[in-house]
């Protein structure tokens, strides 16, 4: 067996996701260790949890960063690489208007948060990090200085519905609200859109008649217990791959779409 990677973690909530990951790490199930757990919300219940196993855990007051910036933006300096256009050309957010005073006040707090966030995690060098319950976008300025290395994606996330359907923030509710006969939950690596990434893993669970928002939920997050820690063994083991794969339309012209690839064997690392 290779080397233990590295996993930092990062949360909003109650973190159930994030101990999953923890006890599938400390049973050995995971090849890895959490060397971290933070959080924009200073409440969240995850980081209680997380301390008690003795992991370091951190808050970036997001709420409070945006609020304050809003009164006064002239307290805030944007990071010396920060580069606002860049970032919006790059940036893909749902039905929102890239070149609106919204949007750049948008990505800007973001922005701010996040260098402050790279500045916490710069002591503590990870192989991956974990979104895990974390109910704040990223935006190209942070998933750029995480993934360095072109084609190896370092940063997944689990959301509470089989993407691409249902992206945001209530999978579940959503799924209810439409009337699926299906719900279900999706890992991916995160990209510049929202939800949008490469799919690692799903797993599906049938609705009835009888379903409510809270037995779904139910559903889901014990399907979310397994499914994440299987898809960061995955990347653990060196077994995950983005590819470009081709195929012929409906037209006869050749299309591209990116696919997970798993590795049947355990492919060792370079650093192994
Ligand atoms: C989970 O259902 C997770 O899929 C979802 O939040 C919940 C967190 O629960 N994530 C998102 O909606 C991300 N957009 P937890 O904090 O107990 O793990």
């Amino acid at each position: 067996m290779g080397k233990k990677i590295k996993i930092g973690g990062l949360i909003s909530g109650t973190g159930t996701n994030m101990d999953a990951i923890i006890k599938a790490c400390e049973k050995g199930e995971i090849n890895g260790e959490v060397i971290f757990v933070g959080s924009d919300n200073p409440d969240a219940k995850g980081l209680e949890k997380a301390a008690k196993k003795g992991i370091p855990t951190f808050v970036i007051n997001y709420a409070d960063i945006i609020r304050k910036f809003k009164q006064n933006p002239e307290n805030y300096f944007f990071p010396d690489d920060f580069d606002l256009e860049d970032i919006k050309i790059k940036q893909s957010l749902l039905n929102r208007e890239i070149n609106s005073k919204k949007v750049a006040t948008f990505i800007e707090t973001r922005a701010i948060a996040e260098a402050a966030l790279l500045k916490k995690m710069k002591d503590d060098p990870f192989d991956l990090l974990v979104l895990a319950g974390f109910m704040r976008n990223l935006t190209p300025y942070f998933i750029d200085r995480i993934n360095i290395t072109p084609g190896k994606p370092r940063i997944i996330n689990i959301h509470p519905a089989l993407l691409p359907s249902f992206p945001g923030v209530d999978g579940y509710g959503d799924t209810f609200r439409y009337g699926c006969k299906v719900g279900g939950c999706t890992v991916h690596f995160i990209d510049y859109g929202e939800d949008s990434g490469p799919i690692i893993g799903q797993q599906c669970f049938p609705i009835t008649e009888e379903d409510t928002i809270e037995s779904i939920k139910q559903k889901g997050l014990a399907l979310e217990y397994q499914l994440y820690p299987e898809c960061i063994r995955l990347f653990a083991e060196n077994r995950l791959a983005c590819v470009k794969m081709t195929y012929t339309d409906d037209k006869g012209n050749t299309r591209q779409r990116t696919v997970v690839k798993i590795a049947q064997i355990d492919i060792p690392s370079s650093d192994d």
